[in-house]
């Protein structure tokens, strides 16, 4: 429940002004205490859907989706309005310049012109790096090819402390997590920046094993993989799901996937339901959409948190964008 991670977390509104006017590109940017006081404002908000203020009025938002999108689109801009503000949203890029050779680089010096904010999707991993050249209004990565989801590992971690706020409150007694994610880092962004956000809160973790199917080597970059054991992260890899998810509090599921311009899939050795061998009280997660590895005879049960965790982040976006915007002065005061 979002008001007890609320009443774990002190408020220090200090951290949060570090986030103004600032572009969000990688997971990796941000410190313990950013994430956590932006996951108060988020419980703040989550907490009191009647009393929304409109810190964002006379703001407009540039939604620029170059790549199809249901819950990151549409979430920003369910964000945007609740705050207040105004939208203008590109869900084809054949429908502006680009199409007939504009640059990102001249796009982004319009977009100075017309917008306070800019939420940019694009399977080019480049193409938000090309933007920000000439941007002088903050940029959000919303999923950049197969490189990064920033804010997906936001909502991901908010998720998984509104489970166990005890983490916060409590950690001495708190019992370690045990994670299984099916995914390959390399290849899958939600992967990739969520494991750069596991890694800030590494003692959470007993163990985050990764599932893939064995046939390839090409699983991690060998980068990442040195910055997560530095982190002290514990993560393994494995290729039996079935036999390890007993054990599992949390798995996190990403098996079936557009990956770059490809569908991919692992086949049914990563495919649950309710009937597979889950631990009593274990989670699931999906950034969602899913396909065929996550059974829908799992929606009804208690096991189902992949909705939650894409409701949570609505309000998690809602947080991150009245701080990019220097507005949570006009939140603060929201009843906890
Ligand atoms: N989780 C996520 O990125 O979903 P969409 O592709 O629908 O935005």
């Amino acid at each position: 429940h979002p008001k007890k991670l609320l009443k774990a977390i002190s408020e220090d509104g200090d951290h949060l002004k570090n986030l103004a006017e600032q572009h969000i590109l990688s997971a990796d940017q941000f410190s313990r205490e950013e994430l956590l006081q932006l996951f108060r404002l988020s419980a703040k908000f989550e907490g009191n859907p009647a009393r929304f203020r409109t810190p964002l009025k006379g703001k407009i938002l540039i939604s620029a989706f170059y790549e199809p999108s249901t819950r990151t689109r549409l979430s920003f801009e369910s964000a945007w309005h609740r705050l207040g503000g105004d939208i203008m949203s590109i869900t084809d890029r054949s429908t502006t310049g680009i199409a007939k050779g504009e640059s990102l680089e001249d796009v982004g010096e319009m977009f100075n012109n017309y917008g306070d904010c800019v939420v940019l999707r694009d399977s080019n991993e480049e193409s938000v790096h090309l933007m920000m050249d000439s941007l002088r209004i903050p940029i959000i990565n919303a999923g950049n090819g197969v490189d990064e989801h920033p804010t997906q590992a936001l909502a991901d971690l908010y998720t998984i402390l509104k489970w166990r706020p005890g983490f916060i409150s409590n950690p001495e007694e708190t019992a370690k997590i045990k994670m299984g994610i099916v995914g390959i880092p390399n290849k899958m962004r939600t992967v990739r920046s969520l494991l750069k956000m596991l890694a800030k809160f590494p003692e959470f973790f007993e163990e985050v094993i990764i599932f893939h199917d064995g046939s390839s080597d090409d699983i991690f970059d060998p980068d990442q993989l040195e910055q997560l054991k530095e982190s002290g992260l514990n993560v393994v890899q494995e290729t039996d799901l079935k036999a390890r998810l007993p054990e599992l509090d949390i798995i996190y599921i990403n098996a079936i996937a557009w990956v770059g311009n490809t569908f991919e899939s692992f086949g049914d050795k990563f495919v649950i339901n309710k009937d597979s061998p889950l631990k009593k009280d274990a989670i699931i997660m999906h950034p969602l959409a899913r396909g065929e590895e996550l059974d829908t005879n799992l929606d009804g049960t208690a096991h189902n948190w992949y909705f939650s965790q894409a409701r949570g982040a609505v309000f998690l976006r809602m947080a991150l964008l009245t701080c990019m915007c220097e507005r949570t002065e006009r939140v603060m005061d929201i009843v906890e």
